[in-house]
């Protein structure tokens, strides 16, 4: 069975009475161990699907099914749980609390889940993203590679069925970008998940498994390899 699946989706906004046809009528389907670049323009619709596909937001019309169940079903409590533990997210921006430490941001969601001792799982994410020794450092004290390997190590912490990451080299430098695609990459193969990331790199593109092409709204072509 797909961890995930878009069946005839859209999703409409409304801005000023007017609505805006972000997704028109998308299938698809991914399974654990898929890599999943998502590219297109500028306002064709990645981050909505990303979105759609993590439960922050539903489909207009069609259903989201995440391990079979439509995200659509679920009342607030499911919501929150599904959210928390069976998706990942990465971000562009990294969205770490500077406050905390590299540790402490990890172990974070398994806090807020109510997780006694989080220690032990940290330290084994942050070896997944080869950040050993580190975890005591606070984020300013880290470049904006290390940076994004910590975020990846907290999207981790649950051991999530799907990772999803918008544009998550977009605030590092090609080579540096390319090195966290990579991870992304093992990792989704190592720990079994499925990561779908909404990216304009084309490093990205050629790391895929299965390269989705968005254009307007609608897949323009699946690429499977
Ligand atoms: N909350 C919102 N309210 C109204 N319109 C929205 C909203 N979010 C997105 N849109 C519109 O939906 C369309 C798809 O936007 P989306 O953010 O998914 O594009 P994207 O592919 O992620 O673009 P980018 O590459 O710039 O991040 C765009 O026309 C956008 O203006
Ligand atoms: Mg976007």
């Amino acid at each position: 069975m797909p961890i995930l699946s878009f069946e005839d989706v859209s999703k409409d906004y409304l801005t000023d009475g007017q609505p805006v046809h972000a997704l028109k009528g998308l299938s698809l389907n991914v399974k654990r161990g898929e890599f999943v670049a998502l590219v297109g323009r500028s306002g064709c619709g990645k981050s909505t699907l990303l979105n759609l596909a993590g439960a922050m937001d539903f489909p207009t019309t069609g259903k989201v099914l995440l391990d079979g169940v439509s995200t659509s079903s679920l009342k607030d409590n499911g919501l929150t749980q599904l959210r928390r533990e069976r998706v990942g997210f990465i971000f562009q921006s990294f969205q770490l609390l500077h406050t905390l430490t590299v540790f402490e941001n990890v172990e974070l969601p398994l806090l807020l889940a109510g997780k006694h001792n989080p220690r032990e799982a940290a330290r084994e994410r942050l070896a997944w993203v080869e950040l050993e020794g580190l975890g005591d450092r606070h984020p300013h004290q880290l470049s904006g590679g290390q940076m994004q390997r910590v975020a990846v190590a907290r999207a981790l912490i649950h051991s999530p069925s799907l990772l999803l990451a918008d544009e998550p080299t977009g605030n590092l430098d090609t080579t540096t970008g390319n090195v966290i695609l990579e991870l992304l990459r093992r990792l989704t193969r190592e720990q079994n998940t499925a990561t779908i990331v909404a990216t304009h790199s084309l490093e990205a593109a050629s790391l895929a498994n299965t390269l989705v092409r968005l254009r307007d709204g609608k897949i323009e072509e699946i690429t499977r390899r």
